[in-house]
């Protein structure tokens, strides 16, 4: 956990261990193994289960699982990826180092999270890849974007790291993309420590994952390297935690889906802020509510906003920082993201949040309106 979580009565994440995650990690650690081991193994059986996918790959964290499916996809150098311009950068990130350009797109004002149209918007012959990010848990309209991926010849990743247990269509975001990541990090919907997931349904994906996983290593050969791979592997001790958590993922599901209610219930009557809006026919599971301020009403501006939550005890966090404002990407504005960037909040929100401590949360931001 970041350590601000502590320093705060009411922090904006928090890991749930309602189960065996001490009796696992233990076990891991007294069987001695603690690199791989059963634990890894169980953990992508549960999580192939649950996603209904046929292949799922247990790795080190959510950005080595965009790593790993950039190289599954033999993406390289010169070659450009689209992804949104508001949402995590970890796709961004990772292209960068691989000499990939990320090309960005604007997202919706309402679902805060790229459309197909906004994808078709910056398409280049250099495409390679286009990665859907589901942010705050948030789904894209996968239809559409996956059809103009089809109809293009590019593949499309899902960026489901916010997204376990969101669902557009009745089916499980993180399956419908050629190949899509998950993050186990302490404060997604269950952990790891730190920890992701591949998830593909593509045999020969999945072949090409697995070898880059390891160094270009078959488990039959010591020693025989066949791709210039990498170490991406998750440890027996990060899938123990994960196995434990697992056995839980219903409950922890349902306590999230209270907690959203209770949000939208208490602050649809706030007037002067809009809640992150869901896609047509999904049913996300909400990672982290946001909300976006009117500068009308919190002239103050989001961050002060924050900060007098905080001096209440209450951690929030800043919608996410837009490329224009990277300096590294070098970008123009985007409105939308640019926009969703400044006056994003993002409340605290976790499966052992209470009612009542929403309720403090939704009368204390109520209280800085027109300060
Ligand atoms: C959308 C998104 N993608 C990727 C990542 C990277 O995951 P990790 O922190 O496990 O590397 C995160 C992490 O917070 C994320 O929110």
């Amino acid at each position: 956990m970041p350590s601000s979580c502590q320093s705060h009565d009411i922090p904006w994440a928090k890991p749930t261990f309602w189960g065996k995650e001490e009796q696992y990690v233990l076990d891991a650690l007294r069987s001695s193994w603690i690199s791989g081991g059963p634990f890894v193994e169980r953990f992508e059986r549960d999580l192939a289960e649950y996603l209904a996918c046929k292949h799922v790959l247990a790795v080190a964290n959510g950005t080595a699982a965009l790593h790993l499916a950039f190289l599954a996809l033999g993406l390289k150098s010169g070659d450009e990826i689209v992804t949104p311009a508001f949402g995590f950068m970890a796709a961004a990130n990772i292209a960068l180092q691989l000499g990939i350009r990320p090309v960005f797109c604007d997202v919706d004002p309402r679902t805060w999270c790229m459309r197909a149209d906004d994808v078709k918007a910056v398409l280049s012959p250099k495409t390679r890849a286009i990665v859907a990010v589901h942010s705050y848990g948030n789904v894209c309209e996968m239809e559409p974007i996956i059809a103009l991926g089809r109809e293009r010849g590019i593949p499309v990743i899902e960026d489901a790291a916010e997204a376990l247990g969101s669902r557009i269509s009745g089916v499980l975001a993180g399956t419908l993309g050629a190949i899509n990541t998950f993050s186990f990090h302490a404060t997604k919907t269950i952990t790891t420590g730190e920890g992701g997931l591949v998830a593909t349904n593509d045999d020969a994906l999945a072949e090409t994952a697995r070898l880059y996983r390891s160094h270009g290593l078959r488990r039959q050969r010591h020693y025989w390297h066949e791709v210039p791979g990498h170490n991406f592997r998750m440890t027996n001790l990060q899938a123990a935690l994960g196995c434990a958590q697992f056995e839980h993922v219903d409950a922890i599901t349902r306590e999230r889906r209270r907690v959203f209610s209770e949000y939208e219930l208490r602050l649809g009557g706030i007037p002067g802020m809009a809640m992150q809006q869901k896609a047509l026919q999904s049913d996300p599971l909400i990672w982290a509510v946001g909300v976006l301020l009117k500068p009308d009403v919190f002239p103050q501006g989001r961050d002060r906003v924050s900060l007098a939550l905080a001096e209440k005890g209450i951690e929030t966090r800043p919608g996410f920082q837009p490329p224009s404002e990277i300096a590294y990407f070098k970008e123009k504005p985007y409105p939308v993201a640019d926009e969703l960037g400044r006056w994003v909040l993002s409340l605290p929100t976790f499966a052992t949040l209470q009612n009542s401590e929403i309720e403090h949360v939704c009368r204390q931001l109520s209280t800085l309106a027109h300060a």
